[in-house]
């Protein structure tokens, strides 16, 4: 195996998920080079890293970004360009996504983006974060799952379909329908993920404006599942966080280990 680096590993993602360049959310905030093990989970912390250090890897990689990643709120616009890939009208895709974009700025405007990179720098760990190619990877997985569902289909066959996917099925949390009946039919199913975060309310809404049945997020906040609920406008299915993100990034480990990389998944990976 030739040597490996952080933007080797970044790079296989961004490939993996079919896409040409690292999205907003995704970064290498320590590069490095001549990696042969790494330590991986969804998320890191500071002392993660030490952690890492402890096990000797040569770097560490989270799939939630860190609060460096300022920036992260332009990955939203992959909401924009999901919703007109089913005729939303870009000044409806645009209102939609506007507050979670502001929910986001202020959670930067109070954040410390400098902890946990700077214990990467006084360690001198190599650390990334892989977000959104891994989120495409999976909402392609995902999406594929679930294209044979007919509208008449009930919401139970959504759930069904998302679990036959072994990272969904093993997961000790099933996929639930947070919104609407189970028996109700499912009409045309939408995927949402792989965006940054899922659509919340006003997405969700939107879509069912568009006469999509049942969105498929992989969380939801309660306040806004209860709102949904209240209005009865369609399904919303919920795979769940960690099941939801392990469609994308398992399928990454086993391709950092066909490498020839040595993983140590923690944090919800394997
Ligand atoms: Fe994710
Ligand atoms: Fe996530």
């Amino acid at each position: 195996m030739n040597t490996v680096s952080t933007q080797d590993l970044m790079d296989w993602a961004v490939a993996l998920a079919g896409q040409s360049t690292m999205p907003a959310d995704s970064a290498i905030y320590i590069p490095g080079q001549n990696i042969k093990k790494v330590l991986f989970g969804i998320d890191v912390h500071a002392s993660d890293l030490l952690l890492g250090q402890k096990l000797g890897v040569d770097a560490v990689i989270a799939h939630h970004p860190a609060d460096a990643l300022v920036n992260f709120p332009k990955i939203f616009e992959r909401h924009v360009d999901l919703m007109t890939s089913q005729g939303i009208p870009e000044d409806r895709a645009r209102r939609a996504i506007e507050p979670m974009t502001e929910r986001w700025r202020d959670r930067f405007q109070s954040a410390n983006y400098d902890h946990v990179v700077s214990v990467a720098r006084l360690l001198e760990m190599p650390f990334l974060n892989i977000h959104n190619p891994l989120d495409e990877y999976g909402r392609q997985r995902m999406a594929q799952a679930v294209s044979l569902i007919r509208p008449e289909q009930p919401v139970a066959d959504v759930i069904g379909a998302l679990m036959t996917l072994d990272e969904i099925r093993s997961a000790p949390i099933h996929p639930v329908v947070a919104v609407g009946t189970a028996s109700a039919p499912a009409g045309r199913v939408m995927v949402v993920h792989g965006a940054g975060t899922n659509g919340g309310y006003e997405i969700a809404k939107e879509y069912f404006r568009q006469g999509i049945g049942t969105v498929v997020y992989i969380h939801l906040a309660t306040d806004a599942k209860l709102r949904l609920r209240k209005e009865a406008e369609g399904n919303v299915v919920v795979v769940g966080h960690l099941p939801g993100d392990l469609v994308g990034i398992q399928p990454f480990v086993d391709l950092l280990r066909e490498k020839g990389l040595e993983v140590i998944g923690f944090s919800g990976v394997s």
